[in-house]
């Protein structure tokens, strides 16, 4: 499958979770294949309770990340934030509330759908410090030096030019500008089956880099300071979870990728 199609893959299945949760469903997974009822090893319990009731429900609802960036980050009143692959606008909002009404916390998404939902959502929060931004990460639609953070919840890992995303990222961001991304990162190696899997790729877990892709391409796009501190790590019965229903043995690859593939918070900084 070409990147263009792969996108097209990830446009439509993420608009249809947009969808879900405009319904008033809870679109419980990451992965497409893990619907099942259980949780969801991915997406499930990444917030406190202090966060999510701050929070519109259909925020909440439609949370598909893998992290809480924003509670990793650090964000200071009056500064520009902005979340790549913004979703529903989860941590959008929250990052509003942190830099206050003279910061910014600007929201990007390629899927028309969650655009209508996280400026419903934003409606609702009644913040005035928010934007949402239709375009695609691999070409920010914002001036170079305009951000003093960059954010993302388990987004960079669909993309299929991460060179591209990360080069966008350091163009956008001032001097000094930090990067506090949550993302899927794989810690050795997986089978190539899982690997080729387009329902492992829409659910965030074929596409995604390694530590060492991922500390490799960040100093290539130019930035320093980098660093990868796994937040969840995805076990057995977790993998079970999110390799059902792609079609492929699970309690095989359920063993080899377990321990492997991790829910992690990855940092670096642009040279002043
Ligand atoms: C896994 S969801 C995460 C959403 C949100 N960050 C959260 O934590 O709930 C991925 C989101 O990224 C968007 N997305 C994926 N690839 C993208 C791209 N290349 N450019 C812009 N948005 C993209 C999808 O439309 C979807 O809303």
């Amino acid at each position: 499958m070409s990147g263009q199609d792969v996108k097209a893959t990830v446009r439509e299945k993420y608009g249809q979770a947009a969808r879900r949760v405009t319904s008033g469903e809870r679109t419980s997974c990451c992965s497409s294949t893990c619907c099942g009822g259980s949780e969801d090893p991915i997406t499930s319990n990444l917030y406190t309770e202090v966060e999510t009731a701050s929070l519109p429900h259909q925020a909440v609802l439609a949370s598909l990340g893998c992290g809480n960036p924003t509670a990793l980050a650090e964000l200071h009143q009056g500064e520009v934030v902005l979340d790549l692959g913004s979703g529903g606008g989860i941590d959008v909002l929250l990052s509003a509330r942190r830099v206050g009404p003279t910061g910014k916390a600007y929201g990007l998404d390629m899927t028309e759908e969650m655009l209508a939902l996280a400026r419903e959502n934003q409606r609702k929060a009644g913040l005035g410090n928010v934007e949402f931004l239709k375009g695609e990460i691999e070409a920010i639609p914002l001036p170079e030096g305009s951000v003093d953070v960059i954010i993302s919840n388990c987004v960079i890992n669909l993309s299929t030019d991460k060179q591209k995303v990360l080069a966008e990222a350091f163009r956008v961001l001032k001097p000094g500008g930090r990067f506090a991304v949550s993302d899927v990162v794989i810690r050795g190696e997986v089978p190539s089956e899982v690997r080729r899997s387009m329902e492992l790729w829409v659910g965030c877990v074929a596409g995604a880099l390694t530590e060492e892709q991922y500390l490799e391409r960040l100093g290539e796009a130019g930035f320093e300071q980098i660093g990868i501190e796994p937040t969840r790590v995805y076990e057995f019965e977790d993998a079970k979870a999110f390799l059902s229903g792609a079609g492929l043995n699970t309690e095989v690859l359920a063993r080899e990728v377990s321990g492997r593939v991790m829910g992690a918070f990855v940092r670096a900084r642009k040279p002043v």
